[in-house]
């Protein structure tokens, strides 16, 4: 089973945990948006629910679906977040923000009761670090918000080259307006430690790494689903 089908396996079982009349967040990524298209089918199957988008990409795709929306000013508080992740560890710590949409998509993960992460196996592992971390940084001064990020990494045990991200010659910019640097740590042997020296430094908006957000995580490999935390 290739790694896209272990995405749509997940996405699948995590239906399970949606239930009539909830407010549902929905995720950003090539998983997220399998769980999306199946919330799709469902609403036109008359499944009443009300969805929060954690990106313009989604939104689009959920509008285009015919999913009742709202935004988070509408409704602060929210049942259920449905998303996937770059990497995670059997204590649900995530790394997020591959897709650029970490910042909203915290937001709305700490917004929702219960968060649950959709993925392949493949990105299950011992330890986080090996997929760059994305660091959500404001425009302005990028230099100096670089060097200081280096600093808060170094003291919390983690070095490595640290990128602007470019997408095709240009800079990335988030739906927030702003740059992502990816950390390329290798290992980040306490992901606590460096969320909270990455919190401190001006400049930065927020950072990849989930820590307490993620109650399940569905992992779907060649052999199966794991369910990692609640079940539904
Ligand atoms: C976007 C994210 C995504 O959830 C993460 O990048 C995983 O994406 P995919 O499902 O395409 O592998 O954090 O900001």
């Amino acid at each position: 089973m290739d790694a896209d089908t272990q995405k749509l396996r997940a996405a699948e079982r995590a239906l399970d945990y949606v239930k009539r009349g909830m407010k549902l967040g929905l995720g950003t990524g090539s998983t997220a948006a399998k769980f999306v298209d199946l919330v799709g089918a469902r609403v036109k199957d008359g499944l009443n629910i009300l969805c929060v988008p954690t990106s313009e990409a989604t939104r689009k795709q959920a509008e285009a679906l015919g999913i009742p929306l709202a935004t988070l000013d509408d409704e602060p508080s929210l049942d259920l977040t449905v998303d996937g992740a770059d990497q995670l560890d059997e204590q649900l710590r995530l790394i997020k923000g591959g897709g650029g949409a970490l910042l909203r998509e915290k937001i709305v993960a700490a917004a929702s009761q219960r968060m649950v992460v959709i993925a392949d196996a493949g990105k299950l592992v011992d330890v986080l670090g090996a997929f760059p971390l994305p660091v959500e940084i404001d425009r302005f001064g990028i230099r100096a918000t670089r060097a200081r990020v280096e600093d808060a990494a170094r003291e919390a045990g983690c070095d490595g080259p640290i990128a602007l991200r470019n997408i095709d010659g240009q800079n990335f910019v988030s739906d927030g307006g702003n740059y992502i640097l990816d950390c390329s740590f290798s290992r980040i042997a306490d992901p606590v430690k460096l969320g909270l020296a990455l919190s401190i430094v001006p400049g930065v908006v927020e950072h990849g790494l989930f820590v307490d957000l993620c109650d399940a995580a569905i992992v779907a490999g060649p052999d199966g689903i794991q369910i990692i935390g609640e079940g539904p």
